[in-house]
C-alpha cells in the first residue's frame, strides 16, 4: 500500500535508441513488473508490449503537431503515480541522463522525499553509429569526444553551445538534435579552424529498420541532408574516426520498428 507518506518508488529507465535488443536486462525486468509505466516519444511499440495489462500507462509525449506535455505537469504526473503505485517506470529514449531531462525528474522527486533509481539506457549517440559501422572514437583519431546538443534553447539562462570553441577543443563531435541548425553549426565549426574536408555522417532513426546514414564532408552536409530530406531523430558525427569506419555506411537493421511522432 503506497500513500503520500510512504510512496513508490519511481524508476527512471533507459528505452535504448529504437532496437527492442538494446534494453537492458533491468528494463525488461522492471517493465514486465511495473504498477505504472509514464513514456515519451521515441519508445518502440516492442518495448511497451512488455508492460503488464494491469499497469497504468501515461504518455506524456510529443503527438503529431502538437508539444510534448509541460515539464512541471509531467513531474506532477510522476508525483501522483508514485503516491499511488508501488513500482513506476519513467520510461526515456535512450539514457534517461544524457538530454532526456532525468536530473530534473530526479531531483523534483526526491525534493517530495519520492525514492528514486536510475537504470541506465544505450544512448542513441553512441548506438546509431554503431549500428552504421562508426566508432565515435578511434585510436588513431585523436583522444576525446564531446556529446553535445544541437538544439539552442530559447531559454537563455543556459548559456549557447562554443562551437568554434569545441572545433579546437575536441577531436570528436557528437551531435544530438542537430539536423535543424547544421547549416550554422557546420559554419561555425569551420569559424573555429575544422577543416571544410573534415568527415561527418548523419544517421536518422539509428538501430532501426528505416535507418539512414549519409557521409559527406563537413562543407556538403548540411547541404545534402536537406536536398535528401533527412528528418529528425538524427545524430551527427563529426571527426576523422569516420574515416575508420567498417564499410561506406554499414546497412540498416532488418524487422525493427520505431513509431516516429514528428
Ligand atoms: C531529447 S534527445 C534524447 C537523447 C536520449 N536521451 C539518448 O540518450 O539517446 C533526442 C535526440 O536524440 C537523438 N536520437 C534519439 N534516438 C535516435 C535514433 N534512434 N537515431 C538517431 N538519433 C536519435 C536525436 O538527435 C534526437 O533528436
Amino acid at each position: 500500500m503506497t500513500t503520500a507518506e510512504q510512496p513508490g518508488t519511481v524508476y527512471l529507465v533507459g528505452a535504448g535508441p529504437g532496437d527492442p535488443e538494446l534494453l537492458t536486462v533491468k528494463a525488461q525486468r522492471l517493465l514486465g513488473s511495473c504498477d505504472a509505466l509514464v513514456y515519451d516519444s521515441l519508445v518502440p511499440k516492442e518495448v511497451l508490449d512488455l508492460v503488464p495489462e494491469r499497469c497504468e500507462r501515461r504518455f506524456v509525449g510529443k503527438r503529431r503537431g502538437h508539444h510534448s506535455m509541460p515539464q512541471p505537469s509531467t513531474n506532477a504526473v510522476l508525483v501522483e503515480l508514485a503516491r499511488q503505485h508501488r513500482t513506476v517506470v519513467r520510461l526515456k529514449g535512450g539514457d534517461p541522463f544524457l538530454f532526456g531531462r532525468g536530473g530534473e525528474e530526479a531531483a523534483h522527486l526526491a525534493a517530495r522525499n519520492i525514492p528514486v533509481q536510475v537504470v541506465p539506457g544505450v544512448t542513441a549517440g553512441i548506438a546509431a553509429p554503431a549500428y552504421a559501422g562508426i566508432p565515435v572514437t578511434h585510436r588513431r583519431s585523436g583522444s576525446s569526444v564531446t556529446f553535445v546538443t544541437g538544439h539552442e534553447e530559447i531559454d537563455k539562462r543556459r548559456p549557447s553551445v562554443n562551437w568554434r570553441a569545441l572545433a579546437a577543443a575536441s577531436d570528436g563531435l557528437v551531435i544530438y538534435m542537430g539536423l535543424h541548425n547544421l547549416p550554422r553549426i557546420s559554419e561555425e565549426l569551420m569559424a573555429g579552424g575544422l577543416a571544410a574536408e573534415t568527415p561527418v555522417a548523419v544517421i536518422q532513426q539509428g538501430t532501426v529498420t528505416g535507418q539512414r546514414c549519409l557521409k559527406a564532408t563537413l562543407s556538403e552536409i548540411a547541404a545534402l541532408t536537406i536536398a535528401q530530406a533527412f528528418k529528425s531523430p538524427s545524430i551527427v558525427v563529426v571527426g576523422e574516426m569516420i574515416d575508420h569506419q567498417v564499410e561506406e555506411c554499414m546497412p540498416p537493421p532488418a524487422a525493427v520498428t520505431m513509431p516516429i511522432p514528428f
